[in-house]
């Protein structure tokens, strides 16, 4: 197995980005992390594009930046760096980007997801760029002000200007990726990999899990609260170990009856789930999970909203209440 070179602070120039104007649209999480260390890290004239009525154009005015719609930054800038909602991605560019766009504007992303599958039909002028701070908006401020960053991968699927891969590059290092370290990849991977992580793996295999646990345990006359505590609360445990020493390190640091229980059932789960991973693959690769998320979107969320207040009438929900409430943690 090869694993690629990372690229550091010293391998980077960030001159590529010294005489670009640049805006970042929106000023969520990432947006807002964006804009502080590319000001921190001596980016001049960012600029922020907000849509009417935004909620964060106060908040990004008290943070020091020119504020401007998204019409204008459209009009105005170099770079957009796309840092709203992804589902928006397709209304953003054809609603006020394609109509209203400086010519050989390129476009800077977070995340691979608008791009691979087809929301923005970009002109061949147009600089595709990815680069992409691994981790929560949050986590990318935090780490900088700790004097470290975020792990940055980046990608060009398209260089109509013949710079694109060193204004990738300097823009990974004004965020502070280039101290942890910067690798290439492209839009295909970095999306899929994100989706199929937070689908069959981060949130909706290890939710799906943790309730089958409880469930099962439940229904074997186990009381919910130590059903509970065993399959859902314990989980922090569990991924602060993995987060810190890897798979086998944290089989190395639980007790030998868990492990040996464990290296027995982990195989019949693998070889259970492993189907619905394969149609999570085709479902997201071939453009359907991004159709049906953004038709879902265009009808206000229904059907997420629908999941989502689902997901909160679950017994284990009042169980875990019950349980932080006692444990002083709400
Ligand atoms: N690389 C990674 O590991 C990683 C991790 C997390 C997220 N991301 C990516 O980062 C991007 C932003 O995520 P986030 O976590 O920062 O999201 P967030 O905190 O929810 O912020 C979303 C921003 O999008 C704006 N927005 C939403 N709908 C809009 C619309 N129709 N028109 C204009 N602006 C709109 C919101 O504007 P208002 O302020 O006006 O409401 C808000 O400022 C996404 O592409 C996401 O996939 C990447």
């Amino acid at each position: 197995m090869t694993l690629p070179a990372a690229l550091y602070d010293r391998d980077i120039d960030m001159a590529p980005l010294a005489g670009c104007q640049l805006a970042l649209v929106g000023y969520g999480n990432h947006g807002r992390s964006h804009a502080l260390n590319l000001r921190d890290s001596g980016v001049s004239g960012v600029m922020v594009a907000l849509r009417a009525g935004s909620p964060s154009r106060a908040k990004a005015q008290a943070d020091g930046f020119e504020v401007v719609d998204l019409d204008e930054a459209a009009a105005r800038v170099d770079y957009l760096s796309i840092l709203a909602a992804d589902e928006a991605h397709g209304a953003i560019w054809t609603d006020h980007i394609k109509p209203n766009r400086k010519a050989g504007q390129g476009l800077i992303f977070c995340h691979g997801f608008s791009v691979e599958y087809g929301l923005i039909d970009a002109p061949d002028d147009c600089d595709l760029i990815l680069a992409a701070a691994k981790g929560p908006g949050g986590a990318v401020r935090d780490s900088y002000e700790r004097g470290g960053g975020l792990t940055g991968f980046w990608a060009v699927e398209r260089n109509a200007s013949g710079r694109a891969e060193e204004i990738a590059k300097a823009y990974l290092k004004a965020l502070g990726c280039g101290r942890a370290g910067i690798f290439k990849t492209s839009f295909r991977e970095e999306a899929l990999a994100d989706i199929l992580g937070e689908q069959a793996v981060l949130v909706g295999g290890m939710c799906a899990l943790a309730r089958q646990g409880y469930e099962t345990l439940v229904g074997a006359g186990i009381s919910p609260l130590m059903a509970y505590i065993d399959t859902v609360h314990e989980l922090k445990y569990i991924a602060d170990l993995i987060h810190t020493r890897g798979i086998a390190g944290m089989y190395a640091a639980i007790s030998d009856t868990a492990e040996f229980g464990a290296h027995g059932v982990e195989g019949r789960i693998a070889e259970a789930v492993r189907p619905v991973f394969d149609e999570v693959v085709t479902d997201v690769t071939s453009g359907d999970f991004a159709r049906r998320w953004v038709a879902d979107f265009e009808q206000d969320r229904a059907s997420l909203l629908r999941a989502r207040a689902k997901a909160g009438e679950h017994e284990l929900e009042a169980t875990g209440r019950y349980l932080r409430k006692a444990l002083g943690l709400e």
